[in-house]
Order: structure tokens, then sequence, then C-alpha cells
């Protein structure tokens, strides 16, 4: 049985005064939160903060990416073990958002993924086609070239060692969820084609789903059998929408 993760990614919001608001209205909340594994993702100026408010708890947080470097001259980047020394559990890798607006390849995001597991980092994969791709009938294969990037890269048991996030960029920040049925058809595809290298890593690996993920659509899109939690932008950011969709987990 896989244990359902709820991660909040805060993308670029919050302030110092905001997210001390945000957590305690998360933690206050968590004695409701049965099932879920519970995690937030907040800017990375951010994480020393969180790591003061939620050491020791049942929150884990992490970081929103990671260099594919260790150290050196790379203005502007944060690398895995600056990740580790805060106490990050996860790193989200390849979102949407940094493969349009930072060009990140395929290639770039399997690089990231094994930094992430050399670090001790569980990355967080995101994957995903966006609006023109699903009309034109590619989602699977956009979604296979993706996972095969990073399987070709490290084999197929690394999987297992992260997570996954599926997140249609059609759905991210737009209102507009896939519907549970459409989720689900895109996570059996993920599932099925990890099964035919490994069934024991298919079988592990927890699959989320993203996009516009609220309270109100939650219970339905977990209930499906191979979406394995949430990775959630806007609902995260206020404490009662985003502790609903963890008890949704329940
Ligand atoms: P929204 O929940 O705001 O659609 O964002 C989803 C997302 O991109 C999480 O990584």
């Amino acid at each position: 049985m896989r244990q359902p993760l709820v991660a909040g990614n805060w993308k670029m919001n919050g302030s110092v005064e905001e997210i001390k608001a945000l957590l305690d209205g998360i933690l206050a909340g968590m004695g409701d939160v049965k099932r879920a594994e519970v995690a937030v993702c907040p800017p990375a100026i951010y994480i020393p903060q969180v790591q003061s408010i939620l050491q020791g708890g049942a929150v884990a947080w992490g970081g929103q990416d990671l260099s594919t470097h260790e150290s050196g001259a790379y203005t502007g980047e944060i690398a895995g073990p600056m990740l580790k020394e805060f106490g990050c559990a996860y790193a989200i890798i390849g979102h949407s958002e940094r493969r349009s607006y930072h060009a990140e390849s395929d290639e770039t995001v399997a690089d990231k993924f094994e930094a992430a597991l050399k670090y001790g980092l569980k990355p967080i994969f995101c994957i995903g086609e966006t609006l023109e791709e699903r009309e034109s009938g590619v989602t699977e294969q956009v979604v296979a070239r993706q996972i095969d990037a990073v399987i070709n890269k490290l084999g197929v048991d690394a999987l297992a060692k992260g997570v996954i996030a599926y997140e249609p960029v059609w759905a991210i920040g737009t209102g507009k969820t896939a519907s549970p049925e459409q989720a689900q058809e895109v996570h059996a595809f993920i599932r099925g084609r990890i099964a035919k290298q490994s069934g024991d890593v298919a079988q592990k690996v927890r699959i989320l789903y993203g996009g516009s993920m609220k309270p109100g659509n939650a219970a339905e899109l977990l209930a499906k059998e191979d979406i394995d939690g949430g990775l959630i932008g806007g609902a995260a950011l206020k404490a009662e929408d985003f502790l609903g969709i963890c008890r949704a987990a329940n």
C-alpha cells in the first residue's frame, strides 16, 4: 500500500510573516490528517525559517529546484548539499515552469534527479503535457519521453527512490483540473510504462497529481487507483485549503 503524499509547492510566494501564519495554521490542523505524508516546498530563502518551525514535527520540507552541481561558480543556484544542510527531505525537479521559463531539458532534469539522490534528497519529478500536446494526441508520447530520460540515465530502480508528479501544464494555475478519469488514465499509463521494466518499482513508486487540486476535487482524484497524492500550488498557500486536501487523503 502506497502512503499518499501531499506536497505544497509555494512557488515564488510568501514572506516571513505569511509563512509563520501559514505553518502555524497547518500544524494546528495536522491532528486530523491520518494517512497522508505532508510536505511543503518554500522559496529557498525561507527554508531556514521553515526548518525552525517544522523541525521534529510531522510536516517535511523541500526545495523547489536544485543545481546539478555540488558547488562552484554557478551564480544564483542552490546545491543539493545546501538543501540537505537545512533539513530538506525533498527537492522538486523538472517543474513545467522551470522547463519552460528556464529551458530545462529532459536531460537536465535527469541530471537533477541524479543530483538529488546523490545528496540524499528525494526528487519530486514533474512531468506533463501542454494543452497543444494534449490536443494533438501526444500526451502519452510526451510523458513517456520525460520518464524515459531518467530511466535511460539512471535505470528504472532510481524511480523508486523518488516521487513522480504528473502535472498537465494546461491544468496548472488555470482552475481547470484534469477530471479524475483523465488523470487516472495518464497515471495508469505511467505506471504501466514503468512496469514494463520493473513490476516492483511500478508498484512502489508514488505518482502524485498536480494542477488546480483543491479541497473540493481532491477526494475524487485521490480515490483513483493510481493517484497517490498531490502536488499543490495555489491551494497550498491557505492552511485550510491545504489541510482540506491532506484530509481528503484519509
Ligand atoms: P496549482 O495547484 O496552482 O494549479 O499549481 C500546481 C503546481 O504547479 C504544483 O507544482
